[in-house]
């Protein structure tokens, strides 16, 4: 039987922000070992992934910076694919939503379903933005959850249940553009309807039957993937708009589509097939071999991804017809941080970018960590305390360990020549047998996607071989039968090999450093299991310390970093431009009372008040008509600048302006002085 064929992909990140410990441990890490391992199996393979630049995310994140969604895409692109690259996760393509290939890739992908009528045309009300003159994308909609109570469910999903919604379900609604209430505009777009689909995805998901044909493997997906789409699908599946009204993404490809874009989740999954062939450009190959045929495409994702790549894109390619589908999707649970989840906006996360730059050469350490309580089945947790206990007592201890002593008495005993082996006890033969069953083992974890208990195998092997010299203590046999010893020795290298072999999916730099040490190379799986991988008189090296040991001192320093630092992103504004003593002085501020308040006509926000200054009685319009009435203002004494240029509001002159405190969610507030405050005192 030939080897199956492998398309791989990994969600493709937004590049709206760095990627943190939590992305890693749940989709890029487990697709790297996973793909790593294909390859060592002589599949033919291909992992893809770029990052995903268009859609709500970028554009909210834009507008927080203060800079253009291209410039978002670029800088994030950047940081995000250079920790990648540190990080040493070894796609075949990094590729980008914003490249021009995947723009006619996914306009092409519209038309064709367009054209075979799979769309239906469909006017509904939108919540749009009167102040802005914008519809609202859902992200751009917060409010209460209509299930949970949340008040601040986003309009697409609610954080806090997990349901989904759309925006009109929003119990009191607000623009976060605005922080108005947004009103309901008719718009039209293009849908995509989805319930006649129920039926062979229910086959297709539960049993891998497509069209009564066994597809994916019968053995069944993550209970989590398939529990999440049925409960989705049995809430019956609704028609989805295709298209947004927006001005960042992929354009529609269609006349009178002016200021449509393509919905992100229109666009970002059909970034795999962009970035596939920009790859098969790249390397002389033919993309639709990578999408047709014969293959499995496998899609590692988060869990919040799962509706998007089991049930909606599959009827996307359905549609289009002529591709594979997914033949698994295996989707991980999150990840939390000390106790808490990652959290960017309280900066409450480990960043891949920092680590890297903190702990060089410590990748394989954190990656080892990472795998170990990998989210796969449920929730998992990240302490830097744990972090350390892994590296010590099983990385250092067992692993680091046993290859040292291997390594160390072979050049004590042999000047670093292989010994021959003599005749096997008993334990030998157990220790031979296990040698040989665990890369079985591991195999049939990783086809499973259990690649947490396939590392924990991989291990197992180090400690086979850990407790394989401590039992047989050949420091002390080597002075009453040194050729017993050669025997124990030769049997410790041959773990040693083996370790350089099954530890490469894992921890590829420390199995490329196993290698190195034993002169010893191979990237075929095939050979992992055999005793004689080292050859009698070999020459292995003197080796190097594999893993240091972690101070309870770096543990202190990185929760306390956690604890202490500011939010990277303040709820306000950043502060202004210094201004010089004299600036200060030249603004008059001093307490009015206002006297008089009435609301200006076709200006919600505005009221015109009088205002006795102490020096005189003035006008002044204020925005603050949706915080104040004007009843509940006459008679009390505020903060006024009162030398401020007049200025004609609403066809009223303006002279001066009332100082207003505002929250962060945008609400104005007086700063009342204490009794006792007349008009016309200054504040300096
Ligand atoms: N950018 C999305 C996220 O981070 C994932 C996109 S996966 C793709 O949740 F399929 F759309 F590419
Ligand atoms: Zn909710």
């Amino acid at each position: 039987m030939s080897k199956a064929k492998y398309t791989v992909t990994a969600a493709l990140p937004y590049a709206n922000g760095p990627l943190h410990l939590g992305h890693v441990a749940g989709v890029y890490l487990p697709a790297d070992i996973f793909v790593r391992f294909l390859r060592m199996n002589n599949h033919d393979v291909a992992f893809i992934c770029g990052s995903d630049e268009h859609g709500a995310a970028i554009t909210l994140r834009a507008k927080k910076e203060g800079i253009t969604p291209q410039e978002i895409v670029d800088k994030y692109n950047s940081i995000i694919s250079k920790a990648f690259t540190d990080f040493n996760i070894s796609f075949d393509i990094f590729h980008r939503t914003s490249s021009e290939i995947h723009h006619k890739t996914s306009q092409d992908f519209f038309l064709k379903l367009y054209e075979k009528g799979k769309f239906t045309e469909e006017t509904s009300e939108q919540y749009y933005d009167e102040e802005y003159e914008q519809f609202l994308a859902d992200r751009y909609i917060t409010g209460e959850c209509p299930k949970c109570q949340n008040p601040s469910a986003y309009g697409d999903q609610c954080e806090k249940c997990g349901s989904d919604l759309s925006p009109t379900e929003l119990i009191n609604p607000t623009s976060t553009l605005s922080g108005k209430t947004p009103v309901l505009r008719t718009t039209s777009h293009w849908y995509l309807p989805m319930a006649n689909h129920e039926d062979w995805l229910r086959d297709w998901i539960k049993e891998g039957k497509l069209d009564g044909v066994q597809q994916h493997d019968p053995k069944p997906w993550r209970n989590q993937v398939i529990g999440q789409c049925m409960s989705w699908i049995d809430g019956g599946l609704h028609s989805r708009a295709m298209t947004r009204d927006l001005d960042w993404g992929v354009k529609v490809p269609l006349p009178n589509a002016e200021g449509k874009v393509l919905y992100v989740w229109l666009d970002a999954p059909i970034g795999y097939i962009s970035a596939t062939k920009q790859y098969a450009l790249d390397n002389n190959k033919n993309w639709e071999d990578y999408w047709t045929g014969d293959r499995k495409l496998i899609h590692f994702i988060g869990k919040d991804n799962i509706v998007f790549h089991a049930v909606i894109f599959p009827i996307i390619l359905k549609d289009h017809g002529d591709l594979i589908l997914p033949d698994n999707v295996p989707a991980y649970e999150f990840l939390n941080l000390e106790g808490d989840k990652f959290s960017t906006s309280r900066n409450w996360a480990v960043w891949l970018h920092e680590y890297i730059a903190a702990y060089p050469g410590r990748e394989d350490e954190l990656k080892y960590v990472l795998t170990s309580i990998a989210p796969e089945t449920k929730d998992s947790e990240f302490t830097w305390k744990e972090y350390q206990t892994r590296i010590n007592s099983e990385l250092a201890d067992i692993l680091g360990n046993f290859v040292n002593r291997a390594l160390v008495l072979t050049q004590k005993y042999y000047e670093g020549k292989v010994p021959e082996r003599g005749e096997l006890t008993e334990e030998d033969q157990l220790v031979l047998a296990e040698i040989n069953e665990i890369p079985k083992r591991i195999s049939k974890l990783v086809y499973a996607y259990k690649l947490r208990d396939a590392q924990a195998e991989a291990m197992n092997l180090a400690r086979l071989g850990n407790k394989y010299l401590a039992d047989q203590e050949p420091w002390k046999v080597v002075k009453v039968d040194p050729k017993r010893v050669e025997t124990v020795m030769n049997i410790a290298l041959q773990i040693t090999a083996n370790l350089s072999i099954v530890l490469q999916p894992f921890l590829p730099t420390t199995a490329a450093k196993l290698s190195n040490f034993l002169n010893f190379k191979t990237t075929n799986w095939e050979d992992a299991g055999s005793a004689d991988l080292m050859k009698d008189g070999d020459q292995t090296n003197t080796p190097e310390i594999l893993f240091q040991k972690i101070e309870d001192s770096l543990v202190e320093e990185e929760v306390n970093k956690l604890k202490n630092t500011d939010s990277m992103e303040s709820k306000f504004d950043a502060q202004k431009d210094e201004v010089t003593f004299d600036d200060f002085t030249k603004m008059d501020i001093r307490l009015g009372t206002i006297l008089e308040a009435e609301k200006v006509e076709k200006a919600d926000k505005l009221l015109k008040l009088l205002v006795d200054t102490g020096l005189d009685k003035r006008t002044i319009v204020s925005g603050i008509a949706e915080h104040y009435s004007p009843e509940e203002i006459i008679g009390k004494t505020v903060q006024v600048l009162i030398n401020l240029a007049p200025r004609k509001i609403k066809g009223i002159e303006s002279k001066g302006m009332i100082l207003m405190a505002e929250d962060e969610d945008g609400k104005l507030s007086f700063m009342f002085p204490e009794k006792g405050f007349e008009a016309g005192g200054g504040i300096h």
